[in-house]
């Protein structure tokens, strides 16, 4: 294909213009989701000490957060609520004055023009943190999936009913897209995409996030749900299949960067799919921990990891960098 020397690809790189004229991969604010932890109180903004700059914020500090995002041309936040109170089932997830539903009508009213998309899980909500009922009947400890799937629709229903846009099942239950998809059409709300965390892997990248969402498992790990990193990749096209054929509108992959591969594997195979992908709390911490030291430049290394995961296919990317990524690609 190419027979140097009539053929030199260095001259396509000689004017900084026609770099730019050739660039076919953008990054853009359109792309970029903020995550915001959300919890009860007045003016509170808790530091997440793994996670620089991230911080879990009252509604009225959600509110500010989320009138920036707007601002900046960001195309949405997805929330995640701290409750007051867990228990063994995750009751306060399911409830209309719960932090979530709240914080939801909240940022609806202050930036209507942003997308609020919510987290439909529940480890946040339950005392043991796992993402579903946790049943002992068979003496092995496990998530019973079937059981799990009305108390993720009534979640899913209330996030609808306060308002908003998208909801993102991220349990990793069979079946957790049709379920919420039924419940969902069954209210009028047949117009409401959902985003499912279709191929979620088990994954050490969720350290930080578990120290910001307070949802680390107590007992156990969640490798009896999550993917597992080694399994065929063709998996994950099953799990994306499984939950389009349930009604999902957009897929997501989680982690972004180690699953680049499947990421891209999934935009391939599904034509005309929007694929997500979570640029998760380890892949920040990480850059956040060089950058400290100076051993990295965060901006560039930001930068160039969210323009692989758009490389690869990616229509929105979560991301802890929305905001800054997008003050940085307006040159601030
Ligand atoms: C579960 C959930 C997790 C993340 C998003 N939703 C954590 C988990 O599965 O333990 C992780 C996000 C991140 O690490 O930034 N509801």
């Amino acid at each position: 294909m190419s027979n140097y020397p009539q053929t030199r690809l260095r001259r396509l790189r000689h004017h900084p213009q026609l770099r730019r004229s050739t660039q076919a991969v953008r990054l853009s604010p359109d792309n970029f989701v903020l995550p915001l932890f959300v919890r009860a109180g007045e003016g509170v903004r808790r530091d997440i000490s793994s996670m620089p700059g991230v911080q879990q914020l009252s509604i009225d500090q959600a509110v500010v957060e989320a009138r920036e995002a707007q601002e900046l041309g960001v195309a949405g936040v997805i929330l995640f609520g701290i409750p007051d109170q867990k228990d063994a089932t995750g009751a306060d997830s399911w409830q209309p004055e719960s932090i979530v539903p709240r914080a939801v009508r909240a940022i609806k009213r202050a930036a209507p023009g942003l997308l609020v998309v919510t987290d439909v899980c529940l480890c946040e909500y339950t005392s043991h943190g796992h993402c579903g009922l946790v049943d002992d009947r068979t003496g092995r400890v496990d998530v019973d999936n079937d059981a799990t799937l009305e108390l993720l629709a009534k979640q899913a229903l209330v996030h609808a009913q306060a308002g908003a846009d998208i909801v993102a099942p991220s349990g990793m239950m069979d079946g957790m897209v049709g379920a919420i998809r039924g419940a969902l059409d069954g209210a009028s709300f047949s117009h409401l995409p959902i985003m499912s965390y279709a191929a979620k892997y088990v994954s050490a990248f969720y350290g930080p996030f578990r120290e910001a969402a307070e949802s680390a498992p107590q007992f156990g790990d969640r490798r009896s749900y999550q993917m597992d990193p080694a399994a065929d990749p063709a998996q994950a096209l099953r799990e994306v299949e499984q939950d389009l054929e349930q009604g999902a509108d957009i897929v997501m992959v989680k982690p972004a960067l180690a699953y680049l591969d499947i990421l891209q594997r999934v935009f391939e195979r599904f034509p005309g799919v929007p694929v997500a992908a979570y640029n998760v709390s380890g892949e920040y911490s990480l850059v956040k921990a060089a950058a400290a030291q100076g051993w990295l430049d965060e901006r560039q290394v930001a930068l160039e990891s969210l323009l692989a995961m758009r490389r690869a296919g990616a229509s929105l990317i979560l991301t802890y960098w929305a905001k800054q990524a997008a003050g940085w690609l307006a040159g601030n």
